[in-house]
Parts: C-alpha cells; structure tokens; sequence
C-alpha cells in the first residue's frame, strides 16, 4: 500500500482509504456486522490506516469503535457533524463515546449550511485547539463552495465526490488544492458501485435499506449507459473497478480516495490489488475527450488546460 501526504499535517495516509458509509447498513443494504469487522481488520493487514464515517451512517461509528479497541494507534480516524441539533462540540462528545477513543484524527463538517458564516469554523477551529480533534475540514460538492472554503477558512482538508463520471469540483481547482498544500479526500470514486460495470439498466435494488432503492429506473439506466462509455480503460487496468480508482489516483493532489467497502472479498481487492495503479497520460486525455463529449465539463479547452501538468508526479 502506497501512502501519500495528508496536506499539511503530519499524517501519513494509505493512498485507498476505508469509507464507512456502507457498513451502517443504510447505504448499500444491511451489514453484517461481523463481516465488517472483518473487512476493517483485513483492511489494517493490507495497509489501509485511514477510515471515514459520519454520525448519521447507521451504526458505522459503533462498528469501528468496536474495531479500534487495542489498536486505535494504527487508524487515522475521521468523523462527520452533520448539524445536529444539540450543536457540534456536544455532539463530537457523543461521537467520541460511539468509536471509543479519546480524540478523532480529522473531524468534518458534513454539509455546510449556505447561510452559515464563519461560525460552524470558528467552533471547528475550537475543537482542535481542545485537542479532541487534530485536524479538520469539510466535505463539498460544488466549485463555488470549494471557493469559499479556500478564500475564507483554515482547514486542513477537503472532502469532494472525484470520478471518471464526477470529475467536477476537483479538476476546476485541483491547482489551487496543490497551492495551498491542502488534503483533498476523494469519495464515490466507484459512483457507489455503478463504475464497477456489475450493474445492467434493468437492476433493481430491493433492499430498502439499500439508498439505492429510490433511484428512479431511468437515473439507474443513465448512470450504466455512461459506465459504458468508460469501457475502454478495462483491458488497460484488468477491471472497471481498478480503472475507476486508478482515475483519482493519477493525481498527486489527492491523498486518499475512501472506498466503501461492505465484505472481505471487497477489501482484498479494495486494499490489496487496486493501489498502486494510475491512469497513463494517453488514458487521461482519451477520458478528459470523453467526458467533454458527454458534457461532464463545460468546455473542450478548459479541461485540457487543467489537465496539463496535473499528474507531474515530480
Ligand atoms: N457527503 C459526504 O460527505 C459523503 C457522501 C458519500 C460518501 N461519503 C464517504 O465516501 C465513502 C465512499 O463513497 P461511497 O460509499 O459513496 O461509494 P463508492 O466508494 O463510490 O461505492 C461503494 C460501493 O461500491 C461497491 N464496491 C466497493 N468495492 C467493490 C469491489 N471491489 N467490487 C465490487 N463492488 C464494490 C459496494 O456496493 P455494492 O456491492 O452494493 O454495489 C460499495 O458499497 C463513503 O463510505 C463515505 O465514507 C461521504
């Protein structure tokens, strides 16, 4: 397992991060809760030493609380407030009970409120000071709100969905990401399991617990169809899955892409045979090309121009 920079911390992080959504059991169907403690635990073997869960995941947070017993010094731990009521220092403490430990590694807001100012910041800025949260950042989705956290905060990280299907925000800022020498956390990289080229327009997900269940057949359809165009990289990389974490690899500025993993089977190949692999500069430029010509960004020579120079791994 390679392991990069995690900004301008002192973390040393595993390229392939555990993301933790999915062992609540509300993501992708119920967990099995021992398979997921095996699934962490085969995760340490192979290396992986970051993990990222959130309050409102199910039973996430209680899931690797009962893992880290005996070996929190070997996982980076990061946690989520994502506006709870009873406000973010009292519910950090609760959060600090569910996983069993005396400080979390990163703590994140989960979704910034639009008309938040700087206070939500300004308490997260708080938390670290106590020592109950050694470094901090937020999770976004759009180039405008990546704007304002580079403009008008201090955090340690950032958090974006990055995919050979999502490659906004991440491109659009990717240099001003390297500027700052902030931690860019890649998620969805697998567009929750749709780039892994298993499913066909006709699945249904069942499981009500699977969040999946409520996508319209016609969104499930959609989101196949432009897998599809993604099929040429397969032979390069041995599978979709590879491929499709091999994209947000190829970037230097990421340090770590969290992939939800829900078995064994899944870790082995998530944090055994997947790091390591990076898209070739021919492979970038042929996805840049198809993702113009699906309108996944807005013009030709805007993405090129990003592009250049991205993947320079000097
Ligand atoms: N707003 C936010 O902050 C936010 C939002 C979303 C996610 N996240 C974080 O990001 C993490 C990762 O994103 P994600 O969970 O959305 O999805 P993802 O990593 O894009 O996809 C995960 C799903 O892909 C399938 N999968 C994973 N590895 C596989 C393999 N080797 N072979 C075949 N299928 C495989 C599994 O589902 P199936 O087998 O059922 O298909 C799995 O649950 C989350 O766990 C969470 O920690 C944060």
């Amino acid at each position: 397992m390679p392991y990069r920079k995690f900004g301008r911390t002192d973390l040393e992080v595993s390229e392939v991060g555990f993301g933790a959504w999915g062992i609540g059991g509300q993501a992708y169907g119920s967990a099995d809760q021992q398979e997921s403690l095996r699934s962490l635990a085969r995760a340490e073997e192979l290396g992986c030493n970051f993990v990222d869960t959130a309050l409102v995941y199910g039973n996430s947070e209680l899931t690797i609380g009962e893992f880290l017993r005996g070996r929190r010094s070997k996982w980076i731990v990061a946690t989520k407030y994502s506006g709870q009521k009873p406000g973010m220092t009292a519910t950090l403490e609760d959060q600090l009970r569910r996983l069993g430990v005396d400080y979390v590694d990163l703590y994140q807001i989960h979704w910034v409120p639009k008309d938040s100012g700087q206070s939500l910041y300004e308490e997260l800025y708080r938390l670290k000071k106590s020592g109950k949260v050694r470094y901090v950042g937020v999770s976004l989705s759009t180039p405008a709100d990546v704007d304002y956290v580079l403009d008008h905060t201090m955090l340690d990280s950032v958090m974006l969905p990055f995919s050979l299907l999502d490659p906004l925000p991440f491109l659009a800022r990717a240099r001003q990401f390297g500027a700052r020498d902030l931690a860019v956390v890649a998620r969805s990289s697998l567009k929750e399991g749709f780039l892994v080229g298993k499913y066909t327009p006709d699945t249904k997900f069942s499981d009500p617990n699977d969040q999946r269940s409520k996508w319209p057949q016609e969104r499930i359809a959609a989101v196949v169809d432009q897998v599809e165009k993604f099929r040429f990289l397969e032979s390069g990389h041995g599978s979709m899955v590879a491929a499709a974490v091999h994209y947000p690899l190829s970037f230097p500025q990421i340090s770590t892409v969290i992939m939800g993993t829900m078995s064994v089977i899944q870790a082995e190949e998530n944090f055994g045979r997947l790091p390591g692999g990076r898209l070739s500069e021919a492979e970038l430029q042929r996805v840049a090309a198809m993702q113009d010509e699906m309108g996944l960004w807005g013009m030709r020579e805007r993405i090129l121009r990003a592009l250049r120079g991205l993947t320079n791994r000097s």
